[in-house]
């Protein structure tokens, strides 16, 4: 049998932290053991796509959105395109939905009209990673990012982006919707206190989001449409991942989370592939992506890893993981009352 080595064998451990049994490895530090693996292992997998909607979702009401993604990515892998391009034609089906915060319908940053996008795309089987971030006015974040891929970058952000976005022909797209106003003024009118009734000076010095009691948490009453993610298995059996977001429902000018960080949002490799949601910044800390799919290459099963990376993260901060690996697929999220992590967040599986 032909053994296909990756780049992954050149990579060497680093800091570890250890949360609940879940050995997450640091910022920066690469823990990912050599790996190879076989052309006829490969093949005898069937192709198979997952879309994740962003923690935040909802599953009764926007899973017919993730169904179309997922089933857009399959078309493609089933119609021989690789890994890569059918995670990025799921991606694309999400930004092109102004549900999802991504693309079209991406959040509003503070100043009421300001629209910042992360996103990136990785190829299991190259190790070849794309991302953009900060980036403004392009319809499609995760085509540009699957674009830097082909330069001897891997990242680029801010105007730099952009104007790469349009060096690259991308048009000029402000991704304005009806969805990210109505969210923009939603948290408008709760940071204004307007819900509670009050804006006196009293309330101004009050920290009045500590002593939220009411029965709908604080996060969810401001909303929390997050991240949208896709990865795919082509004919193959290799794999990819692709991410984009608007960013966190209060976010200020620049502010980038773990959409575009190496390891953090989304991770492939030859054994699976992980795309992530919910709190950029913590997932960041914790390179949930690929503590999620150094799980699966050690052989636990993708629905066993989500569930141990969702118990072992701070519960205060959501998280949200699709996965797919040689064992199956497997997915999830914190965010809502369910412990059951897989009715949390609207997902889907395509095979
Ligand atoms: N997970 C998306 C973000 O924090 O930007």
């Amino acid at each position: 049998m032909k053994t296909i080595s990756t780049r992954w064998a050149a990579l060497s451990g680093g800091m570890m932290v250890v949360l609940a049994g879940l050995t997450l490895p640091t910022m920066g530090a690469s823990a990912t053991p050599a790996v190879t693996t076989t052309l006829a292992a490969k093949v005898a997998l069937p192709p198979v796509a997952l879309a994740h909607g962003g923690s935040g979702s909802k599953r009764k009401l926007q899973k017919d959105g993730t169904d179309a993604a997922a089933a857009k990515a399959l078309a493609v892998v089933k119609a021989g395109g690789t890994a890569l391009e059918g995670a990025l034609a799921g991606t694309v089906v999400l930004e092109d939905d102004p549900r999802f915060n991504a693309g079209t319908g991406s959040n509003i940053r503070m100043d009421g009209k300001t629209i910042q996008m992360d996103a990136a795309c990785m190829d299991g089987t190259t190790g070849a990673f794309g991302a953009v971030a900060a980036i403004e006015r392009v319809k499609n974040p995760v085509l540009v990012a699957r674009q830097v891929m082909d330069t001897p970058h891997i990242f680029i952000v801010g105007d730099g982006a952009t104007r790469f976005a349009r060096a690259m022909g991308h048009a000029d797209f402000y991704p304005e919707s009806p969805q990210a106003h109505a969210r923009y003024e939603k948290v408008k009118r709760i940071l204004n206190g307007k819900e509670m009734g009050d804006a006196s000076e009293a309330w101004k010095r009050f920290n009045w989001q500590k002593a939220w009691n009411f029965t709908t948490g604080l996060k969810e009453a401001l909303g929390s449409p997050d991240t949208v993610g896709c990865v795919a298995r082509d004919k193959q059996g290799n794999y990819a991942a692709g991410i984009s977001t608007g960013g966190t429902t209060i976010t200020l000018y620049g502010r980038v989370g773990d959409v575009p960080i190496y390891g953090a949002g989304i991770f492939a490799g030859p054994k699976g592939s992980v795309a992530c949601t919910g709190e950029g910044e913590v997932i960041v800390k914790h390179l949930v992506a690929k503590s999620v799919y150094d799980l699966m290459a050690g052989g636990m099963a993708p629905q066993t890893a989500v569930n141990r990376a969702i118990k072992a993260f701070p519960v205060e901060f959501d998280l949200g993981i699709i996965a797919i690996s040689d064992k199956g697929e497997g997915g999830g999220c914190n965010y809502g009352e369910s412990k059951v992590y897989t009715e949390n967040m609207a997902w889907s599986i395509a095979r």
